[in-house]
């Protein structure tokens, strides 16, 4: 099964992706996932991809575009894949249409989670992220059990930089301006579904997994 899980920042694309994968066994591919990991190991895409990612812009298309490539040409995607946070302008779009071509492997499916501008903000002001292993929680929707503790692995929960509310706005301008086109792009390839992303993580993923069981 080949998605995109799509939507703006804080739609719930890790939230869900985590479970997904599980549930369909395919490799969940985050991009800033990625990229953060990069940060942490101080790599020399780390440094240069941290300095648009503080401010909320997007990592230039050249560094996204050999990033996910490699990354689809590992084994594990042999049996599909859950793309989330890639493709996020046309350009990386049409690069992907190449590679998926080369490697064989179109996609089925694009599922777009849409959630308002207001609780997405909501959403990302008060969401805390494990450093370690990735798990994203929120301070009243989705608490860890411990507070401030990760259920999955005991580390200390943090808040992203770009989670602070000035990024938070300029992620969701740049989401307007250069990912949101994308939907007209899948509208167009017949492969778009839409997600009212407003409900608890339980009903989004009910009605995600309602879309992805007809590629099983
Ligand atoms: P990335 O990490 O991809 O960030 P994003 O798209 O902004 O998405 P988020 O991870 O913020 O949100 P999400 O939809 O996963 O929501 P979550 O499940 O955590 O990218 C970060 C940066 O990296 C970019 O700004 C850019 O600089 C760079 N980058 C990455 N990919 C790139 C690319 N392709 N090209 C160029 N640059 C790239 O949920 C959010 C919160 O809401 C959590 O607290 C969660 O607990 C809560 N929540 C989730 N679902 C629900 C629900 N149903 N009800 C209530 N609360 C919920
Ligand atoms: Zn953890």
């Amino acid at each position: 099964m080949n998605v995109v899980l799509f939507g703006p920042p804080g739609a719930g694309k890790g939230t869900q992706a985590k479970e997904l994968t599980k549930k369909y066994s395919i490799p969940h591919i985050s991009t800033g996932d990625i990229l953060r990991a990069n940060v942490r190991d101080g790599t020399e895409l780390g440094m240069k991809a941290k300095e648009y990612m503080d401010r909320g812009e997007l990592v230039p298309d050249a560094v996204l575009i050999g990033l996910i490539k490699n990354r689809l040409n590992e084994p594990d995607c042999k049996a599909g894949y859950l793309l989330d946070g890639y493709p996020r302008t046309i350009p990386q779009a049409d690069a992907l249409d190449t590679i998926l071509k080369e490697i064989g492997k179109p996609l089925d499916v694009v599922v777009n989670i849409e959630v308002s501008d207001d609780e997405l903000v909501k959403r990302l002001s008060g969401r805390r992220t494990c450093p370690k292993c990735g798990e994203s929680y929120h301070v009243m929707f989705n608490p860890p059990q411990k507070q401030g503790i990760c259920d999955v692995c005991g580390s200390q929960l943090y808040q992203r930089d770009d989670d602070r509310e000035e990024v938070i706005r300029q992620r969701l301008a740049v989401y307007n301006q250069k990912t949101k086109p994308l939907i007209d792009y899948y509208v167009k390839a017949g492969i778009l579904v839409n997600i009212d992303g407003s409900a608890g993580v339980d009903e989004v993923f009910r009605q995600v997994s309602g879309v992805m069981d007809n590629y099983k």
